[in-house]
Parts: structure tokens; sequence; C-alpha cells
């Protein structure tokens, strides 16, 4: 991963070339220095006057989900609030009865209609979140859905176990009943299952405080899952320092971080998260990107695609939101969408940079330069995918 000012720099040759040999990657430099002669048989893309760059990460969505929330979108447009909203049992809650009565199948052909739009805006790796169900049944089908899914189709996915993403309401007076539910019954079968590679929690007011998020948290890491954790979102309660405590693979969100998380996550390898997205829709102050990159964090960029937050998967708006909003420079919001959004996947040996040996997930790019990509948003650059050595077809 690249820490602080280290996020600013990018390897660029011009006249490059890259050799791919099945799935990898075993060659890059300049095009001069490449032996034709001993290459009869390997099939050419012609990139002349294109950008050629590491597949988007996107390492934090919520794509598996039923139904759609336009009404409160129009809502918030005429000044209700995101927990207004929440609190009259829309936003999760309302995604979650969608979720509940949906088959797997039907989830899984709305998220493959999602991926297969994320692979042609640029994205080669995803992560998705359970969360929609808030019980045993349903967080268990939301969870095969996801295997299932990177198994059938093209792009990674790497799955998240989400079932502390907010309270159902069967358990609305019992709240620390859910926590034990979570605990005794959904880790244990969802560990034994090997269903997630990460736990998260929506460490927040009125969703998990401190205390339970820990106990969650550490109950997923007996059972072989690595720690994320939405954190300091909507109020600044120590969620970051708590991340860094756990030993988190990242921390998302931050958009209320205090100085103290700042100094906590720049002293650590906490992966920090931010989901411009998710600011522009709601309209909520944005994370300070500035001060934790100056501070010296990893910080990545990922969309938080879901149907409450952020209605968009498209890596590059998240680009420029972060370039105009957040004062991160193009060269740094590249960095924050390939490799380190792939360190917050725990992929970054893998993916998420152009090297010798990595997964051969690239994108071309009709642009004349990086800096062209967050500046002309709102179209689609990509002009062709470079999925595991295949180059993908639309
Ligand atoms: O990351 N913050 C919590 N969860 C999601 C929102 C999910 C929803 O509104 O459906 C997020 O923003
Ligand atoms: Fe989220």
């Amino acid at each position: 991963m690249k820490k602080g000012s280290e996020m600013s720099s990018l390897s660029i040759i011009e006249n490059a070339a890259v050799l791919v040999e099945n799935e990898h990657i075993t060659w890059l430099g300049k095009m001069e220095e490449l032996s034709m002669s001993s290459m009869k048989e390997t099939d050419v893309l012609d990139c002349m006057d294109k950008v050629v760059m590491p597949g988007f990460v996107d390492s934090h969505t919520h794509l598996v989900f039923a139904g759609s929330r336009e009404d409160e979108f129009a809502l918030r447009s005429t000044g209700a609030t995101y927990q207004e909203i929440a609190s009259k049992g829309g936003g999760i809650l309302s995604t979650m009865n969608a979720v509940r009565e949906a088959p797997k199948k039907e989830l899984k052909k709305s998220a493959r209609r999602w991926v297969n739009a994320m692979l042609q805006h640029g994205t080669t790796a995803v992560e998705i979140k359970s969360g929609y169900g808030l019980n045993m049944e349903n967080e268990i089908k939301m969870l095969e859905a996801i295997n299932e899914l990177n198994t059938e189709e093209m792009i990674t996915i790497v799955s998240t176990f989400l079932g502390a993403h907010a309270v159902p309401p069967e358990y609305r007076d019992r709240r620390q009943e859910y926590v034990t539910e979570i605990i005794d019954r959904m880790i244990p079968y969802v560990g034994a299952k090997k269903l997630a590679t990460f736990c998260d929690v929506f460490c927040e007011e009125n969703y998990f405080d401190l205390e339970q998020s820990r106990a969650i948290l550490s109950q997923a890491k007996q059972f072989g899952m690595l720690p994320k954790l939405h954190a300091e979102e909507l109020s600044s309660m120590g969620s970051a320092e708590l991340a860094v405590s756990m030993g988190a693979v990242s921390a998302d969100h931050l958009e209320q971080i205090s100085p103290r998380g700042i100094e906590a996550l720049a002293g650590s390898d906490v992966v920090a998260t931010l989901l411009p997205g998710v600011s522009f829709f709601l309209d909520h102050p944005h994370a300070p990107a500035r001060s934790l990159i100056d501070a010296g964090a990893a910080v990545a960029l990922a969309s938080d695609f879901n149907p409450g937050s952020c209605m968009s998967y498209s890596m590059p708006m998240m680009m420029t939101i972060a370039c105009t909003q957040m004062h991160m420079s193009p060269a740094e919001a590249i960095s924050a969408s390939t490799l380190n959004a792939a360190a917050a996947l725990n992929l970054s040996g893998e993916v998420g940079s152009i090297e010798n040996g990595k997964k051969a997930d690239m994108i071309v790019l009709d642009i004349p330069n990086y800096k062209f990509l967050p500046y002309h948003f709102g179209e689609n650059h990509v002009w062709k995918v470079v999925k595991s050595g295949v180059v993908l077809e639309f």
C-alpha cells in the first residue's frame, strides 16, 4: 500500500508494453526493450495513444440488494435527512424487507447486471457485503449469492458478512439479543462454511455501539474473518481508534473522524477508505482526505454502491468528487482506487498495480493522460478491459 505522500507518486512508462501469459503479467517496460522475435504466437492489443492502468478495485459495496429507494431520494431533495427517513422505517430496513422477499436467484440476477456494468466502467475487483437480510436465513442467502457470483462471473468478488448493519424490527426492543444472535449463531455458521473473508459492523448511534462492535469483530476473528468497520460516518465516536485497536484491515467512511482518530489511523496499517459518493449523494460533509494523507495514512476510495446512500458504482466519478471536493490530486485518487483499495481487501500482493507476477487486470482508457480521467467526468473512458489476461468483449 502507499501511505501519505507516497500516494502521489505513480510509476508512469511512456510507450510501454506489458506482456501477459495466461492470467498473469510476466513483463513490462519500454516498447523498444521488448524482443518481439521470441513471441510469434502472441496476440497483440495495440493501445497507441491510450492510457493503460490497473483495473479499479471497489473495496466497499452493498450491491446485492432488491428494490430501489428513489422515493427517499426525492424526499431528501426537498429537505428530509437520511437519519429522519431511517427513523421512520425507511433506509436500510426498507431494503431489508425487499431482500427478505426476494429469492436468491433474483438477488443474483440484479447483482449480475451491476457487476457487468462495473466491469465495463473499469472495476475488475469488488467487495460485496451482506447486511440486508438481518436474520440467519437471509444473511446466508445473501452471502451464498455473493459467493456463487464470484465463481460464475469474470469480476473478482470478495465477500463481507455485515449482519450488524442495522437492528431488525423484530429485535427493536431487545437490541442486545440481536448482537447475541450475531455472535452465537451467525458468525459461527458463516465462519464454518467459509462464506465471508471479512466481517464488518455499522458502528454508529442507533446502530451498534463501540462495545457491541468490538464484541462482534472479536468473535469474527475467532472464526477466521478479518475485521472492517463502518466508522465515524454520522457521528464522531472513536470508532476509527477501535478499528486500529482491533487490527482492522480498513476503516470506512470517516466523514466525522476526530484529530485523534486521524493520528491513530496514520500510525497504523488500517486503510482509511473514503466514500465520496455518499457525501455527494446525501449532502453530508466530506471525509478529511487531505488531513488523513498529510498525516501519513493510506487512503482508499470506494463507491459504497447501494440503493440508499450512493446509487452509483462509477469509480471515476468517485475520483472526480475526491479531487474537486476533498482536494486529493488525480495521482492520489488513482493510488486510492487501485493499490490502496486492493490493500483494503488484503489483495495488494495480487491486484491493484501493473507489476510482474500480478494478475493481469488492466484497463485501457481512451484519454491522452491520467489526469484526464477525473477531469472529464460523467463519461465512460474505458475502451478495453483486460480481466485475468482476457480482453473482454462487451
Ligand atoms: O455504507 N452506512 C451504512 N450503510 C450504508 C447505507 C446502506 C443503505 O442506506 O442502504 C452505507 O452508507
Ligand atoms: Fe457501506
